[in-house]
């Protein structure tokens, strides 16, 4: 239990009237000075029901309340106020992180209750790009954030797999491909043949019309074109598998778009029945203007639905197949009014469940300040700058420590670690920029430098040859904690705290920001204190530097990089 949990349970054992542990929490201030305490407990709130003044309470609170866990307990006029001992309390803490090791943290937000994540989601024949890989780590993050508080997270890759597009790429591929020369690279030679259609098609509409007919033919389920979609499939997913691979993420779940197109009538039944289609210019369109929102296209003119009728259909098969308590879709911002649409229809509908639906939107990568673009020759490709920020890493560790064991193995922990953690430190709404010389520094705000920081704490604790089982046991004995060390123990305090947080908020910087700090505050105290020297203090110093290492670990997990042991 952290201090406030302490106070709170102290309150309630005393308190005349009952108070719910949330609301003594919201209550709890920080007084502004220390010498008024670390926390106050204001006494307003109970003068009514009391018939006293907040001054008499808290002077009648400070007689009957339990002080042993606490350094004093003080009524100063009408607040209570509590001060910490930071001997008992740095001791707490830390033996419950040695006891329960990686579990620290956990908690239950979410009673097992289950979380579709839409995520990732690139579109087939085409690369994947920075706005795929954000939607990917940060869903990759969020799923570990809330299996952590027991959600249960399902990750979803909504692969833009179908579509009017396939007419066209399947017209393009017959007049100008070579099976030969799309094996070698598949996604690069698919792309190319679809830009040189809308070349082509300029001066030559009659392509439109094949690539309609296509299209169609591919709805109706004609062997060729079936055929030529799968393998466009195929390939496709094998290339974004090696991405996948190299960034450690998996999914559950591979359904595509593709596979709501026996799903979608249902749904525009149910429009219709409930008189919500209404016919614009041939096309069938559900009116949103209530909502101050532009018409959802739920059918095209030649009868071809859409984006979001095949959203529509998934979001009402999800809530059929997993029962969700929250369906959470991480889309760039850009998206942000379709999602408002998808709701608005849903509740449309009827579906009293479409207040559980969470667009998770995020900014963009830029480069030097701007937009990254494929026409301005601003692209960044996923591959290269995996295998770029791998090769400084390598590069790195071959300066720092040129006789490390594995060293292959841990420069791509550390490269595709950077990647991640600048990804995921910034706050997701904003833009950033990416720069990889910066991103995989070890020192500044980077994931190496907290992935460092891990290693050099395991580094001590190998060098202390103890066995660190046995340490809880032996806390007791340990020395008077200092200055430094009582401010990384008030923060691995706060972890679950912050997991708390970054779950309710969607906002895996939280635990970013939140290890750099930890981070930080360990490398000051390993400036300053001899940890291994061997003293009555040395057992309490081991307990916190594995502490330390524990809860690094862990808050790098939670983002889904890696934390080598040496580096
Ligand atoms: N494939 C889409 C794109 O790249 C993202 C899909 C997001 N998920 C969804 N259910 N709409 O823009």
């Amino acid at each position: 239990m952290d201090f406030k949990g302490q106070v709170i349970q102290s309150l309630q054992q005393v308190l005349p009237v009952e108070m719910a542990p949330e609301k003594l929490n919201s209550l709890l201030e920080i007084p502004k000075s220390g010498k008024l305490g670390d926390l106050a407990f204001p006494t307003f709130i109970l003068a009514k029901e009391m018939h006293q003044s907040p001054v008499e309470i808290a002077a009648d609170l400070a007689k009957k309340i339990d002080a042993a866990a606490f350094e004093k307990v003080q009524a100063v006029g009408p607040y209570l106020n509590f001060f910490l001992d930071e001997q008992k309390f740095s001791q707490q803490i830390l033996e419950t992180i040695l006891t329960q090791q990686a579990k620290f943290g956990e908690q239950d937000l979410g009673q097992g209750g289950n979380v579709p994540i839409d995520m990732s989601s690139p579109n087939i024949a085409k690369p994947m790009s920075m706005g795929h890989l954000r939607s990917t780590v940060i869903g990759n993050s969020l799923a570990k954030l809330l299996e952590k508080v027991n959600y249960q997270p399902i990750k979803i890759n909504h692969l833009g797999d179908w579509g009017t597009q396939f007419g066209k790429l399947i017209t393009a591929y017959k007049l100008w491909g070579s099976e030969e020369e799309v094996k070698k690279d598949p996604i690069n030679k698919l792309l190319e043949y679809y830009v040189h259609f809308h070349q082509v098609d300029v001066k030559h509409p009659e392509l439109d019309d094949q690539a309609r007919e296509w299209f169609r033919k591919l709805e109706d389920g004609d062997p060729e074109a079936m055929e030529l979609w799968k393998w466009f499939r195929k390939i496709s997913l094998q290339t974004f598998m090696k991405v996948y691979d190299r960034l450690g993420v998996e999914f559950d779940s591979y359904n595509g778009e593709a596979f709501y197109n026996d799903k979608m009538a249902e749904i525009v039944e149910i429009l219709a029945d409930k008189g919500l289609l209404h016919e614009s210019r041939g096309a069938q369109i559900v009116d949103l203007s209530k909502y101050h929102l532009n018409p959802a296209l739920i059918k095209k003119t030649d009868g071809a639905t859409l984006y979001i009728t095949r959203d529509l259909a998934a979001a009402v098969y999800r809530k059929r197949t997993y029962h969700f308590v929250q369906s959470l879709y991480v889309v760039g911002s850009e998206q942000t009014n379709h999602f408002k649409q998808l709701k608005a229809v849903l509740h449309e509908m009827g579906a009293d469940w479409s207040d559980q639906i969470h667009h998770i939107p995020f900014g963009l990568i830029t480069s030097g300040g701007h937009k990254l673009s494929t026409r301005a020759g601003r692209v960044i490709l996923l591959e290269k700058v995996l295998d770029d920020a791998v090769a400084l890493a390598q590069k790195q560790i071959e300066q720092k420590n040129p006789g490390l064991k594995h060293k292959a193995e841990v420069a791509k922990a550390v490269g595709v670690g950077a990647v991640v953690f600048h990804d995921l430190k910034n706050n997701r709404m904003d833009n950033f920029d990416f720069n990889l010389e910066e991103v995989v520094r070890f020192e500044g705000e980077t994931g190496p430098y907290v992935q460092y920081t891990h290693a050099r704490a395991e580094s001590i604790l190998r060098k202390s040859g103890k066995n660190l089982g046995e340490l809880p046991d032996q806390l007791r004995i340990s020395s008077q904690i200092n200055l430094e060390a009582w401010g990384i123990v008030k923060k691995l305090a706060d972890f679950p705290t912050m997991i708390e947080r970054a779950v309710t908020e969607y906002e895996p910087s939280v635990i970013a920001k939140y290890a750099l700090h930890l981070a930080k505050a360990f490398n000051q105290y390993y400036a300053h204190n001899r940890v291994l020297n061997d003293d009555a203090g040395l057992n309490g110093r081991l307990a916190l530097v594995e502490a330390v290492a524990i809860v690094l670990k862990e808050a790098l997990r939670l983002l889904g990089v890696k934390a080598p042991d040496e580096m």
